[in-house]
C-alpha cells in the first residue's frame, strides 16, 4: 500500500507542507509506504485542451498525451494506491501548480462516453488546503465550494475523496519584518496557537482514514 503526497505550495516549510507531513505520518501509522512530491519547480503546465485523451486514436484511455514532468508524476500516482494533495489558497483557489496537475490528471480520466471511472482500481484521495482568511471570509467568498468541487471531481474519476481547510493560518514567523498593518496579528496568532495544532491533528487522522478508505468501494458520483 503506497500513498503519494503532493505539495502544491512553493514554500517547503509552509502550512501546506506541515499539514501534508501530518497526513503522511497518519498514513504511515496505518501501515502505508509514502512518497512525497514537490510540484513547485517541476516543469509542467495545465491542460492544453488538445482532446487527445478523448480522441478515437490510440491515445484514448492512456492518460494525458502531453509529455513533460507531469508524465512521470502521473505514472507514479497510478502505481500508488492513494493520494494526498496539499495546497495554499491563492486568489480563492488552489495554487496554480496544483491546479495544473488536477486539470491534467482529472481531464484525462474524465469519461465522456459513460458515467463510469476509466481507471482499473480506485484511488482514494485527501485534499488539504490552508488560507489566511477566517470562517466568515471563507463563507462570504464561497471558497469552500471550490475545495468541495475539487474533491467531488476526484471522487468522480478516481474514488472516495475528502478535504479539509485550515483557516486563519499564520503566513510569517515574524510579522514584524513585513508590511502588515491591516492584519490583526495578535488575534491571528492567538487563534492559530489554539487551532492550527487541531488542524494538524485532523490531517493526521485523515491520513489514517485515507488508508482505511483504500479497502472501500465507492460509486462514481454523477457530474450533473
Ligand atoms: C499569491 C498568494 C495569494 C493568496 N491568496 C489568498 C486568498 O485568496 N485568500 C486567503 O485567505 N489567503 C490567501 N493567501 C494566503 C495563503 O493562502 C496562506 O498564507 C497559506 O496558508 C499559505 O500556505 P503555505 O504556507 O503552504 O504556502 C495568498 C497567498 C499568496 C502568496
Amino acid at each position: 500500500m503506497k500513498v503519494i503526497g503532493l505539495n502544491g505550495s512553493p514554500r517547503l516549510k509552509g502550512n501546506s507542507m506541515k499539514l501534508l507531513n501530518e497526513a503522511m505520518r497518519g498514513a504511515q501509522e496505518a501501515g502505508a509506504e509514502t512518497q512525497m512530491m514537490q510540484l513547485y519547480g517541476m516543469n509542467f503546465k495545465g491542460c492544453r485542451s488538445c482532446f487527445a485523451c478523448k480522441s478515437k486514436t490510440p491515445f484514448y484511455g492512456k492518460g494525458c498525451a502531453m509529455k513533460d514532468d507531469f508524465t512521470k508524476v502521473m505514472e507514479d500516482m497510478l502505481e500508488a494506491d492513494a493520494w494526498v494533495f496539499a495546497s495554499p489558497i491563492y486568489n480563492g483557489h488552489m495554487s496554480s501548480s496544483m491546479s495544473a496537475l488536477l486539470e491534467r490528471l482529472y481531464f484525462s480520466h474524465h469519461n465522456y462516453d459513460a458515467h463510469e471511472r476509466m481507471v482499473d482500481k480506485e484511488y482514494p484521495s485527501l485534499l488539504l488546503y490552508s488560507l489566511n482568511g477566517n470562517q466568515m471570509f471563507l463563507d462570504k467568498m464561497g471558497i469552500e465550494n471550490s475545495c468541495k468541487y475539487d474533491s467531488f471531481l476526484m471522487q468522480n474519476a478516481f474514488g472516495s475523496s475528502k478535504y479539509m481547510v485550515a483557516k486563519a493560518t499564520l503566513q510569517f514567523d515574524d510579522y514584524g519584518k513585513y508590511h502588515t498593518a491591516a492584519v490583526p496579528v495578535e488575534k491571528k496568532t492567538e487563534y492559530s496557537k489554539e487551532h492550527f495544532p487541531q488542524d494538524l491533528n485532523n490531517a493526521y487522522e485523515l491520513g489514517k482514514d485515507l488508508v482505511a478508505r483504500c479497502s472501500e468501494k465507492t460509486e462514481s458520483p454523477r457530474l450533473a
